[in-house]
């Protein structure tokens, strides 16, 4: 008799991200094995005991407090250790301390006998992600970015508020650095079916340009307001690493915007950046070229630009 296959998720990292992330797998139910990594053990060790506690209400899930022989048989690890930004400081500006942390990770990662699919979350997430790639040795469709997952996510909400629609109606995305440089594609954005602008025209006439650039504003800032007001951003990101281990464990081959390996897809090769893509059980399955108008596209090659200059510290 075959035996079903037990799904292992581990967090490294069990910081305001890691922690929100953890909870929100269990309470999707989205894992049967859940193990937690982090310097502070203590803080780990409770945070399992406090987790635990939660299974009641929840649906039965084997959580601990382990260590990095735990990957070994995991389907998928998430890292979200690091330091986060401080008030005033970019995502970029946080490489030199992260780096050298992740070379240590994803070594001991690997050193275990690893064989299955990284996500990765801490920032500069595609600067990361591209050194978890290189570090791991895995192929590229096994380390995955949260990308511009999240900026997604805030413009698909905050536009949803806009046109007074469920959220899930609007369709559009961001693209680019998870960071400053990053652009929307309105070219290919739709309220259901219908184009952005044609559906202002006809449904919200008084709307203007300037309400949609203030939209898009608010999205590449949003993080810098909430670290204004509570000094991190944790939930919605988690939420989005849940969603995004879902497509993976069930298969499900979602189109969601995460930072991947380019290899001439949109003119870019040999980085990491936020682009739409199929994920699924093998992670990510297929690489989504939408068109771009020309300036679109130039706004993509100087994220690129941008990203490619962070990442010149990885090559030394
Ligand atoms: C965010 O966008 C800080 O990257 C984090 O919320």
């Amino acid at each position: 008799m075959s035996t079903l296959k037990t799904s292992r998720v581990v967090v490294i990292g069990t910081g305001q991200v890691g922690s929100s992330y953890a909870f929100s797998l269990i309470n999707q139910n989205i894992t049967d094995e859940m193990v937690l990594i982090d310097l502070n053990e203590e803080k780990t060790e409770g945070d399992a005991m406090d987790l635990n506690h939660g299974i009641p209400f929840g649906a039965p899930t084997k959580i601990w407090a382990g260590s990095y022989s735990d990957c070994k048989d995991a389907d998928i690890v998430v890292i979200t250790a690091g330091a986060n930004q401080q008030p005033g400081e970019t995502r970029l500006d946080l490489i030199e301390k992260n780096a050298s942390i992740f070379k240590k990770i994803v070594t001991s990662v690997m050193d275990s006998g690893f064989d299955g699919i990284f996500i990765v979350a801490t920032n500069p997430v595609d600067v990361l992600a591209y050194a978890t790639w290189k570090y791991s040795g895995l192929p590229m469709e096994r380390v995955i970015g949260s990308g511009t997952l999240l900026d997604t996510a805030r413009f698909r909400f905050l536009l949803g508020q806009y046109f007074e629609l469920d959220v899930r109606n609007i369709h559009g995305y961001i693209i680019g650095e998870h960071g400053d440089t990053e652009l929307p594609v309105w070219s290919q954005t739709r309220i259901g079916s219908e184009r952005i602008e044609r559906y202002m025209e006809r449904y919200k006439p008084e709307g203007t340009k300037e309400d949609l650039d203030e939209i898009f504003v608010n999205v590449r800032d949003a993080a810098y307001q909430i670290i204004e007001r509570k000094g991190a951003t944790h939930y919605a990101i988690a939420m989005g690493l849940a969603r995004l281990t879902k497509t993976i464990l069930r298969n499900e081959h979602s189109l969601i915007t995460v930072s991947t390996l380019l290899n001439g897809e949109y003119g870019l090769n040999d980085l990491y950046i936020g682009v739409p893509a199929v994920v699924g059980r093998n992670g990510v399955e297929r690489i989504v070229e939408i068109d771009l108008t020309e300036e679109e596209s130039q706004k993509l090659h100087h994220s690129a630009d941008v990203l490619k200059k962070a990442m010149e510290p990885l090559h030394e």
